[in-house]
């Protein structure tokens, strides 16, 4: 992968319904991170004119899209007016979906300007483990259907996986250096934890081979959310 300036590495979750406290990070945030994350939360709250406000620096809309293959597709479609930088849809929904869904962010034009987001795939989430696994059917253990479902997705055309900092190698050696590794669960050595239990440092997880970082409440919830962040970015400019 190309050789990115560190702070463009990061991008902060905005893990709120709240439309003006998001505005207010975001702008806070502007040239300190790479973008910022909107989830489901978000989403559910505000649509999509909750998202067309927080302008100004690059969106990953975490919607982790499931469904059929017609309607991941018409999901994607419908959210390429708002540029989303990094768009997320489950591997799980299979090879048909996965498919649909890469080939309707192609349908992104230059018309209404933006670029093709990256659309990246969430493989197992980490909530669950082997006994919720074996209870919908799946015997195999959680780090082989990871690597079984990050393949998956990249041979339908996905551009990337989400993943915790432990699947890195794994993934980096089965995927190559194209495919792009969404890591989130960091934390900086001078972070609290939180409800993370594994956590790894920012710069580690490069180390190991992400490319793009996922940081929430270590930025968020410091008394100077730019400081934090400029912080962090300065921590990774030693990689
Ligand atoms: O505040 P924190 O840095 O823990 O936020 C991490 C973000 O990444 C949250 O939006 C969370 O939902 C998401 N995430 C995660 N662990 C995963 C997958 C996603 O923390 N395994």
């Amino acid at each position: 992968m190309m050789k990115l300036d560190p702070a463009s590495r990061i991008f902060c979750a905005l893990d709120t319904p709240d439309v003006a406290a998001a505005r207010k990070l975001s702008h806070a945030l502007k040239g300190a991170v790479g973008g910022v994350k909107l989830g489901l939360e978000f989403f559910a709250a505000n649509g999509p004119k909750g998202v067309a406000e927080i302008s100004g620096m690059p969106v990953f809309l975490d919607l982790k899209l499931h469904d059929i293959p017609n309607t991941v597709a018409g999901a994607v479609r419908s959210v390429l007016p708002l540029n989303p930088a990094i768009l997320t849809v489950h591997a799980a929904g299979g090879a048909a979906m996965l498919r649909a869904a890469a080939e309707a962010a192609k349908e992104k034009t230059g018309k209404s300007g933006g670029v093709r987001p990256k659309l990246v795939a969430v493989t197992v989430l980490t909530s669950l483990d082997q006994g919720d696994l074996q209870e919908t059917g799946i015997r195999d253990k959680v780090s082989d259907q990871v690597r079984r479902l990050a393949s998956l997705a990249q041979n339908c055309g996905i551009d990337g996986a989400v993943c915790s900092a432990h699947e890195i190698a794994a993934l980096r050696a089965d995927c190559g250096p194209d495919f792009t590794l969404v890591v989130p669960g960091l934390r900086p050595p001078w972070a609290a934890a939180q409800d993370q239990k594994r956590v790894t440092a920012p710069i580690e997880a490069l180390e190991l081979g992400a490319d793009i970082l996922v940081i929430g409440r270590p930025i968020t919830g410091a008394s100077d959310p730019r400081q934090a962040a400029l912080r962090i970015a300065g921590e990774l400019a030693a990689f």
